[in-house]
């Protein structure tokens, strides 16, 4: 089924898809144990899109009536000249939010130029507060880095600054009241991620890593009070408020709270495949369009359009079973 409208995209399900998540790169200065295994191969840079061509593909999703960008890796700010699409999409009318996700290691060069170009918020991965363990988490890592590029966003003056942290067993479980005091002294809000099974990892374990946002809920009410909200961001994030701060802190429950239902996104990989939903492989090819039409604007807002009747309903992750979707995290930036 095609969507009859311009100005609004609607799968098949009744879900609209007013939010898209873009990836620049593949490539990434961290290797954190969840999203690519240790020796990674990426993708060559002539199958990239150019910043140009990223651009094009966001104006044209906002005019089909997209309000939320975010951009996206691997790790966004290592790619060259990434400003300069951040200050195009940035100055698109109709477009309420850019917003990007980071590593955070980039932060201390490169946070002002963001707010500038139009950033409004930015989400920080933190896993750990201990240098030792983050290492371990991320392999190659350096804490201190990642702790100024938080202090370089703070000082920026985005809207929100989030802080995301992936909880695994027996790696992190033990330092969810750590890391929600850390975010909430400094006025950020935090969500705790439930791992998904993207990509083979030969040295990490994820059933054995398995550790459920309920159970990091009953961790924090060891400390804190949590008020459920039913604010929202457009993101998968269930949000309670800590009765202590009035920060924000959210859920990202993939196993335990599914959030398939609501879903309102899809994702362009930095090669151009616009992918229908993070746990499936159903894409389009908006390179090719791009490529073989350029500058016809008709014919990808009609190739984003058809997309729509591919969105599947949900994921399937089994964190048992061999991973079904073999492409690493870093392909998608989650
Ligand atoms: P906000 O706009 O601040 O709500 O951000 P967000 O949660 O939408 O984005 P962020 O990049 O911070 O992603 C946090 C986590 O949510 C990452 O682990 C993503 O992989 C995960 N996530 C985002 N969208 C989806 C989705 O559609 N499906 C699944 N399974 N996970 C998602
Ligand atoms: N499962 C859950 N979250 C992941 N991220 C990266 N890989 C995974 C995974 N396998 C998170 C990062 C970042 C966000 C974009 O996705 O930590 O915060
Ligand atoms: Fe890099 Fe983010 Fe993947 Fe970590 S989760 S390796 S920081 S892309």
């Amino acid at each position: 089924m095609l969507t009859e409208s311009r100005d609004c995209l609607v799968d098949r399900f009744g879900r609209v898809v007013n939010y898209v998540r873009i990836s620049v790169t593949d490539r990434c200065d961290f290797r954190c144990v969840y999203c690519m295994a240790e020796e990674m191969e990426f993708l060559p840079r002539s199958s990239l899109l150019s910043l140009e061509e990223l651009a094009q593909i966001g104006q044209t999703f906002v005019q089909l009536g997209v309000t939320k960008i975010r951009i996206t890796g691997g790790e966004p700010l290592v790619r060259r000249n990434v400003i300069k699409l951040f200050r195009d999409l940035g100055a698109l009318p109709g477009l309420r939010e850019l917003v990007t996700t980071t590593n955070g290691s980039q932060l201390p060069k490169m946070a002002r130029a963001l707010r500038d170009a139009g950033v409004r918020r930015v989400n920080i991965s933190l896993d750990s507060l201990d240098a030792e363990k983050f290492r371990r988490i991320t392999r190659v890592g350096d804490l201190r880095k990642v702790l100024a590029g938080i202090d370089a966003a703070l000082e920026a003056g985005f809207e929100r600054v989030k802080l995301n942290a992936v909880i695994l067993k027996n790696r992190n479980h033990d330092e969810v009241v750590e890391l929600a005091r850390f975010a909430a002294g400094r006025g950020m809000d935090i969500s705790f991620i439930e791992e998904m099974p993207l990509g083979v990892i030969d040295d990490h374990d994820r059933a054995e890593a398995y550790y459920s946002s309920d159970q990091i809920r009953q961790d924090l009410e060891q400390v804190f009070t949590l008020i459920p909200t039913t604010e929202s961001t457009g993101g998968p994030s269930r949000y309670f408020r800590l009765a202590e701060t009035g920060t924000r802190i959210g859920f990202i429950s993939p196993h335990s709270h599914n959030f398939c239902d609501h879903c309102n996104r899809v994702r362009l990989t930095c090669e151009g495949r616009l992918l229908l939903c993070l746990g499936q492989e159903h894409s389009v090819d908006l390179r090719e369009v791009v490529r073989s039409s350029p500058g016809d604007m008709g014919r990808l807002s009609q190739a984003i359009r058809d997309s729509m009747s591919i969105k599947p309903k949900g994921h399937d992750f089994d964190l048992g079973a061999q991973p079904v979707i073999l492409r690493h995290m870093n392909v998608t930036g989650g």
